[in-house]
């Protein structure tokens, strides 16, 4: 009976990957905060994606650790950078069988650990970053990226990006926003795996107050005016409420990032015995489709996706 009158389900489709490529390591490295994730060579990525794929999950979403950093993020856009040289291995090993997105951003890139490059007094430079997304949206997709998904949260961003899509023969390639994305402190353990801490300050000028849910329809509003086709809400399980506003108040496909703070929570009790991981694993990520979420970014998505199964 309590199949025939579920709601909501959890499939496999909901999943999409996240996963970290670094550049110059032998052999992939554990991340000692998220129990079961590594920074990826480019070998055990492809090998890791393959995997993915033969269980079904229909995407994955990848970051990338280049080798050097610089104040204005040189290897995000360059055509020998890490996440390009992943992207193109990838579009090889799976073809059109994965959806495969590439995170576009510069704190992964930079030395100083921003979303954006700096003024000279140290603030991000809202505009000037709108250019570098723009080259770095266009190399992503020329190494083969089926969605752009900008997370920087700068003003203007998709807008500046569909531009430069549209431009160089990409018109096709549908961005995903992280339109609401919470200045958040569950990020702590992304930030370990993606080497990406902010040197200095915080992330608060660009990412959104947890105290604020209309700020979050304004943004995905904007969002959606300058293009973007799929929208994200970030962190999932603390922001369960403004999903639900945007599921009323939107119809384009919603994505909720289960992030790593809320993997790490869940990894670290079931370590020492004081949850069910497993139950509280699917208990989450189903209250995130019930809450109006499309589809799902989880550090879970493999062994969630061996379980249904
Ligand atoms: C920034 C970015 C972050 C995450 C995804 N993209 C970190 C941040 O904003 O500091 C966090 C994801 C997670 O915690 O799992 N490019």
């Amino acid at each position: 009976m309590r199949r025939l009158v579920a709601e909501y389900r959890l499939s496999t489709d909901d999943l999409v990957a996240p996963l970290f490529v670094k550049e110059g390591i032998d052999s992939p490295e554990p991340v000692t905060s998220m129990p079961g994730v590594s920074q990826h060579t480019v070998e055990s990525l492809r090998k890791e994606v393959r995997a993915l794929c033969d269980l079904g999950v229909p995407a994955v979403i990848l970051f990338g650790i280049p080798r050097h950093k610089d104040s204005v993020g040189s290897s995000a856009d360059s055509n020998d950078g890490i996440v390009q040289i992943a992207l193109r291995t990838l579009r090889d090993e799976v073809g059109a069988a994965m959806v495969i997105m590439s995170d576009t951003c510069l704190d992964e890139f930079t030395d100083h650990g921003h979303c954006g490059i700096l003024t000279a007094s140290g603030a991000v430079d809202n505009d000037a970053t709108l250019d570098r997304y723009a080259s770095i949206a266009v190399a992503q997709a020329s190494a083969g990226a089926d969605v752009i998904a900008p997370s920087g949260m700068m003003d203007g961003q998709v807008a500046a990006i569909r531009g430069a899509l549209d431009d160089n023969g990409f018109a096709q390639t549908p961005i995903l926003a992280y339109a609401a994305k919470y200045a958040s402190a569950l990020y702590g353990p992304f930030r370990d795996a993606a080497e990406c801490a902010p040197q200095f300050g915080d992330r608060k000028s660009y990412q959104m107050d947890p105290a604020n849910a209309r700020e979050a329809l304004a943004e995905v509003d904007l969002d959606v005016a300058e293009g973007a086709d799929m929208i994200m809400v970030k962190p999932a399980m603390s922001y369960l409420d403004v999903i639900a506003r945007l599921r009323v108040a939107h119809d384009v496909p919603i994505a909720a990032y289960h992030v790593s703070g809320e993997y790490a929570m869940i990894k670290a009790a079931a370590a020492n015995g004081w949850i069910d991981g497993t139950a509280v694993a699917l208990e989450q990520l189903l209250s995130i489709k019930r809450a109006g979420a499309d589809f799902i970014l989880t550090y879970l998505a493999r062994e969630v996706a061996e379980l249904l199964n």
